[in-house]
């Protein structure tokens, strides 16, 4: 099969594109013809050995992909050849052919355009996890989200939105501000131009902002505890922009607030019934049209360097998929 192979950790240029055996499948395993392959700049960091989790080279790069059911290992029962599932593996997505643990699939609803479906589970999963069962959104209330056109950021836009939420995006440009806008913000800073916090004081009437995602970080990152609301929950959600923020404990304890930690893959792993309810919910919306991931870019398995690397340089809006 054609895979894309990382020979050595480094940028996306090293990735090299060649023929390589189908990977081996255990009992427990499902082969699957890759339809589409999500992007996530998780992928960016593993190539070069920075992410938490670690692959030792060579590996195929790609967390999370769609398709159809090739064959089955002999304990798997709920799945069979020629189902459309989404499965979820740490690497091996960038490639014609993908193994996963039965365990990390998901059977698909019909109807789903399934390169598209690829950008669906990561960031769905993540967003709708933290807004539900960490930042415990409530209708009317006010969610910030941080680099509203990004992967994650677009899908808390509307998830925000879905669950009652007065949504006010923020990002870099006005291009990425109009993005978020389409997909139901109500309220828009460019951060580029003006000051987060005074932005925010000046929408909500000095309140601040009752839930914060953010998946950017840095200084943007630490002055969210300066606009955040009484018994607010500002939610970490990755680091984007490279430093990790240091969090002001005085603010959190003026403002009665919460930081709270989001990790969506030890989530799915420690409370599985907990993430197969959301998901029930998640793609009972999406096959009724009322989310949907926004996918500005298609690649071919030969162009997913030049993925990673427009992932890496901040060109990218909502999701790209790679597909073989
Ligand atoms: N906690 C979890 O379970 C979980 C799950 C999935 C992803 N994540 C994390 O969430 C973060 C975002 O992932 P994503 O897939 O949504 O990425 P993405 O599509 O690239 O979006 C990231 C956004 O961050 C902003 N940004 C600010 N500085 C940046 C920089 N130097 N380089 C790139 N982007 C920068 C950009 O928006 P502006 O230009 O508008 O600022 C961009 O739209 C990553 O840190 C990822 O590891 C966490």
């Amino acid at each position: 099969m054609k895979a894309v192979i990382c020979r050595e950790l480094g940028l996306p240029e090293q990735l090299v594109v060649d023929e390589m055996p189908s990977p081996r499948m255990g009992a427990g395993d499902v082969r699957i013809e890759v339809a589409g392959a999500d992007v996530n700049f998780p992928d960016v960091l593993i190539i070069q050995g920075k992410y938490q989790l670690k692959a030792q080279p060579p590996f195929v790069p790609g967390a999370g992909v769609t398709g159809t059911v090739l064959e089955v290992g002999e304990k798997v029962k709920h799945i069979k050849a020629g189902d459309a599932v989404a499965a979820l593996i740490n690497v091996g997505g960038f490639a014609e052919e993908a193994v996963a643990n039965v365990a990390f699939c998901m059977p698909l609803p019909s109807g789903l355009d399934l390169a598209e479906a690829a950008a669906f589970p990561l960031v769905y999963g993540t967003s709708y996890h933290a807004l539900k069962q960490r930042g415990q959104l409530k209708a009317g209330e006010t969610l910030l989200v941080l680099g509203a056109s990004g992967g994650v950021g677009l899908s808390a836009v509307q998830l925000g939105k879905k669950m009652g939420a007065r949504v006010i995006a923020a990002a870099s440009s006005a291009d990425k501000l109009a993005l978020a806008k389409q997909h139901g913000a109500d309220e828009l800073i460019d951060y580029s131009q003006q000051s987060l916090k005074d932005a925010i004081k000046t929408l909500t009437k000095g309140q601040g902002a009752d839930v914060i995602y953010d998946p950017v970080g840095g200084a943007l990152g630490e002055e969210c505890l300066s606009c955040i609301a009484w018994s607010g929950r500002y939610l970490v959600i990755g680091f984007a922009a490279g430093p990790i923020p240091n969090l002001a404990a005085n603010r959190l304890l003026l403002k009665g607030a919460a930081a709270v930690g989001v990790f969506w893959g030890a989530f799915a792993q420690r409370e599985p019934e907990v993430n197969a309810d959301n998901f029930r919910q998640l793609f009972a919306w999406y096959a009724a049209g009322e989310i949907k991931p926004f996918v500005s870019r298609r690649y071919t398995l030969a162009e997913a360097p030049q993925a990673l690397r427009d992932m890496m340089d901040r060109r990218v809006t909502g999701k790209i998929v790679v597909t073989p």
